[in-house]
């Protein structure tokens, strides 16, 4: 296999993040200028690997593309074995091989995070030769350090807790920012710390309101009429905690696909009742403490614009590193992040894992004895 990849093609998947051109450039310039493959790039994702939408990527394409955030080459959240057809899931991957043969594609690269990597694993089980590279603002890929996009994020999440002080303290308002991060509080917690913010809380550590009111009002106690709260997007009160977690346990048990349909879209209904739980926290804060109190949802704001310089290394770094791997044949593999090196990991390993935050974490330990209200 060593000498015989000739022809490669690389996409994106999921949601955007910064950093993806970086990776795609590292990996491009290698692959062409190092090794004289062939590189083409598949639009939109899993989309364009279905339905067969590509362009070539050569030196021009490559060039410029380093700083620029979003994805040259499109993105989408389509899952390869369970692709909407008519409104019905169907197993596209047979349509995906035959694609890859017909374009005498050797090895293919996808650039994405944990559904990317389910998607990875599917086509590996499938024999088709896959690398995957860590995407996320979440940092939530299991089995690698760090993933391209977070530095970035984490950059934008404490700008905006900095300057969401301003506002608080001059109105003496309690401000809530809510940050991505999904079910990993690992964004909040970051830039929570980074930003100095008064309270964070995170979906590892269910809050109870009581607590965070304990908190604020000791502030004020001691003079300080104003909180900022880093409120993760899937941080919950204990109650709504529970309530999702066993609506998840419900899907994993469902035994046939009625049971599983059923399951999944009580869990649709009970995370759409959570959705706007930011809001019914500050209303609760409000009434609480008598501060006036207002969110801020920080939204794409996290995932736009240029990469950051560590992002920028980071994404060459592992871009690169593909490059290298892809040319002594090794497939199946994510391209992990290791200290200021990267390891192959089999895909097996880290499909379906996710890397929450650890409650004992020394960034948990650190927020505590600054005094940050984790709220619990
Ligand atoms: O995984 C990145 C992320 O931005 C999460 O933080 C967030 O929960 C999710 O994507 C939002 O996805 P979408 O852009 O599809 O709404």
């Amino acid at each position: 296999m060593t000498t015989a990849v000739k022809r490669v093609g690389i996409l994106t998947a999921g949601g955007d993040a910064p950093g993806l051109n970086a990776v795609i450039r590292g990996f491009g310039k290698t692959a062409i200028n190092h090794y004289g493959m062939e590189l083409i790039g598949f639009r939109d994702g899993i989309k364009g690997l279905v339905e067969n939408h590509y362009v070539d990527l050569d030196g021009a394409a490559l060039s410029g593309i380093l700083t620029t955030g979003g994805t040259i080459l499109g993105t989408s959240r389509d899952k390869v074995h369970k692709y909407i057809v008519n409104g019905e899931p169907q197993n596209m991957v047979p349509t995906v091989q035959e694609n890859l043969e017909k374009l005498k594609i050797d090895a293919l690269v996808m650039l994405g995070g944990g559904g990317t990597a389910k998607n990875a694993k599917q086509l590996m089980d499938a024999g088709v030769n896959v690398v995957s590279l860590p995407k996320t603002i979440d940092n939530d890929i299991a089995y690698t350090d760090t993933s391209f996009g977070f530095a970035t994020a984490l950059e934008i999440a404490t700008d905006a807790i900095d300057r969401l002080h301003s506002t608080a303290h001059s109105h003496h308002r309690i401000i809530l920012a809510e940050i991505m991060g999904h079910r990993a509080g690992w964004l909040s917690l970051g830039s929570g710390i980074a930003g100095g913010a008064d309270i964070v809380l995170i979906p590892e550590i269910p809050y109870s309101v009581d607590s965070i009111t304990d908190t604020i009002k000791a502030r004020i106690a001691r003079g300080s009429t104003f909180s900022v709260v880093a409120v993760a997007e899937g941080a919950r009160d204990s109650k709504d905690a529970a309530d999702y977690q066993a609506a998840r346990l419900l899907v994993d048990a469902a035994k046939t696909p009625e049971a599983h349909r059923a399951a999944k879209t009580h869990l649709a209904n009970v995370a759409d009742a959570q959705r706007e739980h930011t809001f019914k926290l500050a209303r609760e804060l409000e009434a609480a403490t008598g501060l006036e109190s207002r969110v801020t949802i920080l939204g794409y704001v996290q995932r736009g614009g240029i990469p950051c310089a560590e992002d920028r290394i980071l994404a060459t770094r592992l871009g690169t590193a593909a490059a290298d791997l892809v040319k002594a044949g090794e497939f199946g593999i994510l391209v992990a992040a290791r200290g200021q090196g990267t390891e192959a990991v089999p895909l097996q390993q880290v499909a379906g894992k996710v890397k929450l935050v650890p409650t004992d974490h020394d960034w948990i330990k650190t927020a505590r004895k600054v005094g940050t209200g984790l709220g619990d």
